[in-house]
């Protein structure tokens, strides 16, 4: 596993994205690209903003602007919240962007030499009063599966499945509220799905690092039957649809559907970065010019599994050219705000730019991976952010570096100690570190952030329990040589806890690696096997004490920020 590409799910352009977003895709995926580079791997995190489709029209239309200037614009906004949260992109991408709008092209053409797309002709929803056809999201209304009244056209929000705008119940114009509504004829290329049923249903049993949740959720697709679907829509912001470069007679005025380009700009994106200079894109994604050897990984929210799991492999496999597809998908399920769904038209939850304002952005990264909705839904509440940051990160963590720091300052003149001979309580400290850290590793290689989150927390529990045990402020008194002992070994401790910190943490990590004037080419992770982990500062080394590495969050912010963003239940 040397080389790594990773990709989270694009954020919608429409809008800053709120914290479960954040913590359904793109910060695991971020967690994950800086843990493999720490381990010397040679990582690509891949991401971009999903431009096209109704949500970007119905956006653009409501804030009075041209869906270009609209999207350039909240391209910026989204860039810069990321940059605020420190996701390490080594590109963010644009789905607007050329490259693909010639890659989608290029899959639509040979898809359809292969027998995969074919024109038919299909029912849409009309408006009469809005002159226009509503595809997706221009209409909405009933779920005809679960009965949920504000189905969109293209998806159920609250069971989740795919929906036709026919279907829909009682169905209304987003545009006008308008329900003089028909059901007219128009043409549409369809994508044969049906016909690839066998085929993806062989490559998802093959399939051995997909996590649970990821399988059974593909595995009910098929199991449901593949069914085509129409991969054009009749709206004009969009990738143009052609056959070999020429203009399609009878789509002139209709695009490709936004599902079917937006997993394409992975590499759209890959081919963006290659465009500004910073690295060729086919040794990532074409088997035949080196993917073979990458591990492709990528990240998304439950309701984006089937499109990973089922559509996107179809465009790949069907193409029958040698594209590298996923080897992992981690999934994850929803964070919810105060028992319901965080919102931004009932200005429910946090959102990104919000979040920074309040509090630095370690902060919210550390609570929502310790808290990550991985095996269920989980609750993100002010109050358990709080109690999680003030005791986590200030009590465990920050003080356990502030005490030792401080101590060896005074006592020792701020330089790492040497003298003392490692007795017992070392070598247990040694074993338990050993095994803590074999344990971490392994959580990280598999994805499982909850379970790595508590076992990072636990590694730095390890120094407070030691400082208690070690008690190098009595030592002091009467052995010096014992007390330079406990102290070097928790300088070190230190070091460990902060290497470990830095793919969650990454802030508050590097003060203390800076603080302790470590190189940076020694902030690799470290191995559970060595031996010399608690004896890797050089004596004599010089250090300074970390400023305070994180303040508490107080009662009155709680209440203060409950009131602005609608904490009640
Ligand atoms: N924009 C989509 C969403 O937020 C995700 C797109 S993922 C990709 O649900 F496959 F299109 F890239
Ligand atoms: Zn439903």
């Amino acid at each position: 596993m040397n080389r790594i590409l990773i990709t989270s799910a694009l954020p919608y352009i429409n809008g800053i994205k709120h914290l479960g977003n954040l913590a359904g895709s793109m910060l695991p995926a971020d967690i994950y690209a800086r843990f493999n580079r720490l381990r010397g791997r040679d990582v690509l995190y891949i991401c971009a903003t999903d431009e096209h489709g109704t949500p970007a029209e119905l956006a653009a239309a409501s804030a009075g602007q041209s869906v270009r200037e609209y999207c350039d614009e909240q391209y910026e906004v989204q860039r810069t919240a990321c940059e605020g949260f420190d996701l390490s992109f080594d590109y963010f991408g644009r789905s607007s962007n050329a490259p693909n709008a010639r890659l989608t092209q290029h899959f639509a053409d040979v898809l359809e030499d292969n027998g995969l797309i074919e024109e038919r002709v299909s029912e849409q929803v009309y408006s009469i009063d809005d002159k226009r056809f509503l595809p997706d999201r221009y209409v909405e209304g009933t779920c005809p599966h679960c009965g949920y009244e504000k189905a969109r056209g293209d998806q159920c929000d609250d069971c989740g499945r795919v929906l036709d705008p026919v279907e829909l119940v009682e169905p209304y114009s987003t545009i006008s509220g308008s329900k003089n509504l028909e059901v007219r004829e128009t043409r549409h290329l369809f994508l044969r799905q049906s016909k690839m049923q066998g085929r993806v249903r062989e490559w998802v049993e093959a399939a051995t690092g997909w996590p649970p949740l990821a399988r059974s959720i593909a595995l009910k697709w098929l199991d449901e039957g593949l069914q085509d679907r129409a991969i054009t829509r009749d709206l004009s912001w969009g990738i143009p649809v052609l056959r070999h470069g020429q203009p399609r007679e009878g789509f002139e005025n209709k695009v490709f559907y936004v599902w079917f380009d937006a997993p394409i700009e992975y590499i759209g994106a890959t081919q963006e970065r290659a465009e500004a200079g910073k690295g060729d894109w086919e040794p990532w994604w074409r088997t035949d010019k080196g993917a073979d050897d990458v591990t492709y990984v990528q990240f998304m929210g439950k309701d984006n599994v089937a499109f990973h799991t089922v559509s996107f492999p179809i465009t790949m496999l069907g193409s029958e050219e040698p594209w590298k597809t996923v080897d992992k998908l981690k999934a994850f399920n929803w964070v919810t705000w105060y028992g319901g769904k965080f919102s931004t038209s009932q200005k429910r939850g946090i959102f990104m730019d919000q979040a920074l304002e309040l509090a630095p952005s370690d902060l919210w990264r550390w609570q929502l991976m310790a808290n990550a909705p991985e095996s269920a839904d989980a609750a993100f509440t002010l109050e358990l952010f709080q109690a999680n940051v003030n005791k986590d990160l200030a009590d465990v963590l920050g003080n356990f570096v502030n005490r030792i720091t401080r101590f060896a300052t005074a006592k020792f003149d701020g330089v790492v100690p040497g003298g003392g001979t490692p007795g017992a309580l070392e070598e247990a400290l040694a074993a338990q570190l050993k095994e803590r850290l074999g344990a971490l590793t392994g959580y990280y290689e598999a994805m499982e952030f909850r379970k790595a989150m508590a076992e990072t927390r636990a590694i730095w529990a390890m120094g407070n329990e030691y400082l208690a045990e070690a008690a190098p402020w009595t030592a002091i008194k009467t052995d010096v040589d014992a007390a330079a002992l406990s102290v070097r070994t928790a300088l070190n401790l230190v070091v460990i806890s902060a290497i470990i910190a830095q793919p969650v943490i990454p802030h508050a990590a590097a003060k203390v690696l800076d603080a302790m004037g470590v190189p940076v080419d020694n902030r690799n992770w470290p191995d559970a096997e060595d031996a010399g982990l608690l004896d890797a500062l050089p004596t004599g080394l010089n250090f300074t004490p970390p400023d305070v590495l994180f303040r508490k969050i107080t009662d009155d912010e709680v209440a203060e920020w409950g009131e602005r963003f609608g904490a009640e239940s």
